[in-house]
């Protein structure tokens, strides 16, 4: 099938590559000729394991073309997927600008019938928008091409894109209209990813679009409930990892997204929570649970300072600490909305200097805060203890998992770990000479009660 696709950003890009690798004759444009020139060059923007190749391949089998030129593009897909940026407005809202700003195009340029897809993060009723800009776009040309709008909600995770792309646990497909010149096309498309059980789940548009915000919002409350256990745990002397166990093996409640940490980052959940939020105060609605579950990430994203200045006091002048983790979560470079960056900050605020060491992000750090003397990037995670008052982990990379104790109780100044996401068995690293502060594991703090 011939496909168009709006946007080479993540979702995008990663959709776009896997269509081509199952057969599909795929067509990206974006506005950004650098970005399209150097995929051409198989230089891909992102960090996304299996990622490249995949591009690369697809590319070179000229499955997989990359334009900036909208008209060509738009007069070679049946299927027109949108999966431009919904960035937050000032208020948290989903800017829609960019996906309107599409909608338009299509309509401008297209001479033949297409089904539009929104694969983009879009709120409730986007749909509808896209559908009104079109038919007016239309109209002023005197056109009446006909068109659909489906929307198509994404569900993958960074560092694991491909993978879930390849074999999605759902394909949730929203539309108003069950005739065949749109499912069909949606169906044959969807065909190679559905083949030992039918993976597609349809349903009208309105409910499609709310479905991707009730699966983040879904996961981001387990997370803030297990964030808010943490701290009771710790504060009544008992061990939230032990916790997390007996809960999780109640089928009813499962072991996924019940681990504590410093707080979850990235770019979908902080900012799909806060953007349901908004939808709900637009139509008279408090979303106290949502709000809740904001409330308590933000707090736990200050967890580890709060840690350090218990240890070590308010000023920090002099100190110096090594930093684990830069990423919002392993396999990825992304420090969008990240735990380290809150922590990091602090620290300078207080006077700190920060050694830092990412598997991936070392580019990125750079890019967001530049040349400063209180940050020393290093080229690996041993470098970065050398001589630090302690260390702190801020990401769950594998390669922090089984450290060598000894190295890192020789090159800090005293060997003290806050660990933003229990690593560790505090027990051993306690029998090791550690002190070692965790998330909501009691036996390290001393109990309220
Ligand atoms: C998420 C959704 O999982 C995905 O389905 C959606 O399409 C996009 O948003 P992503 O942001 O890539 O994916 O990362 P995810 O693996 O979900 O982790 C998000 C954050 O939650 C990370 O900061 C992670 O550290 C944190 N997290 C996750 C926890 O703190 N505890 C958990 O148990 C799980």
């Amino acid at each position: 099938m011939k496909v168009t696709v709006f946007g080479i950003g993540y979702v995008g890009l990663v959709q776009a590559a896997v269509l081509a690798e199952v057969g599909h004759d795929v067509m990206c444009i974006d506005v950004d000729e650098h970005k399209v020139e150097n995929l051409k060059k198989g230089n891909i923007p992102i960090f996304e394991p299996g990622l490249a190749p995949l591009v690369q391949q697809n590319y070179e089998a000229g499955r997989l073309h990359f334009t900036t030129d909208a008209k060509a593009g738009i007069a070679h897909g049946t299927i027109q997927f949108i999966a431009v940026g919904t960035p937050p407005d000032e208020d948290g809202s989903a800017d829609l600008q960019y996906v309107t700003a599409v909608a338009r195009t299509i309509a401008e340029h297209m001479t033949d019938r297409k089904v539009v897809v929104d694969k983009s993060t879009v709120p409730v009723g986007t749909a509808d928008k896209v559908r009104q800009v079109m038919a007016t776009t239309l109209e002023k040309r005197g056109s009446n091409v006909p068109f659909d709008v489906v929307s198509n909600p994404e569900f993958l995770k960074e560092g694991a894109a491909v993978a879930d792309c390849m074999r999605p646990e759902r394909i949730v497909i929203g539309s108003d209209s069950d005739s065949k010149e749109v499912i069909e096309p949606i169906r044959e498309l969807y065909e190679p990813f559905n083949r030992n059980h039918d993976r597609m789940i349809m349903m009208d548009i309105r409910s499609a679009e709310l479905t991707k915000y009730a699966a983040n919002c879904m996961l981001a409350t387990k997370i803030s409930f297990m964030n808010e256990m943490s701290n009771l745990a710790e504060m009544l002397g008992a061990d939230i990892e032990k916790v997390r166990q007996g809960i999780g093996s109640d089928s009813r409640i499962g072991y996924h997204f019940i681990y504590p940490g410093c707080g979850y980052g990235g770019s979908c959940f902080p900012k799909d929570v806060q953007a349901l939020i908004r939808t709900a105060e637009h139509i008279g609605y408090q979303p106290k649970l949502l709000q809740a579950v904001e409330q308590v990430n933000y707090q736990q994203k200050y967890k580890l300072n709060r840690l350090i200045s218990d240890y070590f006091g308010e000023d920090l002048k002099g100190k110096t600490f090594s930093l684990w983790g830069l990423a919002f979560k392993p396999n990825t470079d992304d420090m969008r909305e990240a735990s380290s960056r809150v922590l990091m900050e602090q620290l300078w605020q207080a006077g700190a200097t920060v050694q830092a060491y990412d598997p991936e992000a070392m580019h990125e750090v750079q890019r967001i805060y530049g040349q400063r003397d209180d940050l020393k990037v290093m080229d690996t995670k041993e470098a970065a203890l050398q001589g630090a008052d302690a260390l702190v982990i801020c990401t769950e990379w594998q390669s922090f998992r089984a450290p060598d104790f000894d190295i890192i109780k020789g090159a800090l100044k005293q060997p003290v770990i806050f660990d933003g996401r229990n690593l560790f068995d505090p027990e051993r690293l306690k029998n090791r000479g550690f002190t070692y502060y965790a998330i909501g594991r009691g036996s390290s703090i001393k109990p309220v009660i």
